[in-house]
């Protein structure tokens, strides 16, 4: 057992420019847009350049370009760099093509209630695979009682699954995103779950000292600092699991390739 255990502390996450990288990639956009106005207002003042479609697409390119380097330069991830990259090209392509308001607005909004958080936590949403719950059953004592988290509990398929076939478990599911969390909510109330309890805020606030598994599917960038929360508040004998992402650095007490995908489930035993 690797982690040195602090019992009765709750881990307070810290809080840094990293944890917004939102901001970064929106700085990113002002930057490389002011300085392509720059340059299209000295072409024009000074070299009495005149407009053409096709300067535009340069300048464009430009955009597109400069917006990928200053990406780089902020050493943001290459997700964030993909997405400076294509975001002049795709506001370009809105305009060009005039979607309508209404619909790119009621698309935002739809796509916001579901993936907004990720601004903030780094963690979209995307489902385990449908196997999970059997390879969790064939690992996890079937004892009454077990009390489980599902730390990031998305539309809540794994806990409402597990629900049904271990009746005596007490499952615990937390979601920071308000439309996945209401959907596990009703879900679990309209099949009668009585052992499920979706719980809608982060987990970051939630005390890991009570459970006995803690379950998490998150993302890679926030494995090391989840891992600090796990070693103060989880007590001797329980089990830590992490779905796809490893912890730099900590080898698991075990893992499981979970079907021809190469999905691995990560186990640390407390
Ligand atoms: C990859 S999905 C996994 C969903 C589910 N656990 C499963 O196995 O299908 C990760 C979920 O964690 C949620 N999440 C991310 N950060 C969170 C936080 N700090 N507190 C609670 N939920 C969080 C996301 O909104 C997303 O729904």
């Amino acid at each position: 057992m690797e982690a040195s255990h602090v019992s009765h502390k709750s881990y307070s996450p810290s809080s840094a420019w990293g944890k917004y990288p939102v901001l970064k990639a929106l700085l990113v956009q002002v930057v490389s847009l002011t300085f392509c106005l720059i340059s299209a207002f000295i072409a024009k003042k000074y070299f009495g350049y005149i407009f053409s479609s096709r300067a535009f697409l340069f300048l464009l390119s430009f955009h597109s370009f400069l917006s990928l380097f200053i990406a780089l330069l902020f050493k943001s991830e290459w997700w964030w760099c993909a997405i400076a990259f294509i975001f002049p090209v795709g506001v370009a392509l809105g305009l060009y093509l005039q979607i309508s308001s209404a619909l790119s607005l009621a698309v935002f909004l739809f796509l916001f209630f579901i993936f907004g958080t990720t601004f903030t936590t780094r963690v979209p949403y995307f489902p385990s695979h449908p196997s999970l719950s059997e390879t969790l059953l064939d690992i996890l004592p079937d004892k009454k009682k077990l009390h489980l988290l599902d730390a990031g509990s998305g539309f809540g398929g794994l806990l409402i699954d597990l629900s049904e076939r271990r009746p005596g478990w007490e499952l615990t599911g937390i979601e920071i995103s308000s439309v996945p969390w209401l959907f596990s909510f009703l879900r679990s109330k309209i099949l009668g779950c009585e052992n499920v309890k979706f719980q809608l805020g982060s987990y970051e606030h939630l005390n890991f000292e009570k459970f006995d598994v803690v379950f998490v599917y998150l993302s890679p960038v926030v494995m090391s600092e989840i891992w600090k929360k796990v070693q103060y508040e989880m007590v001797p004998g329980s089990i830590f699991m992490s779905y796809e992402f490893p912890v730099d650095g900590k080898p698991p007490s075990f893992e499981i390739q979970m079907n021809e995908n190469g999905e691995v489930l990560y186990v640390w035993q407390m």
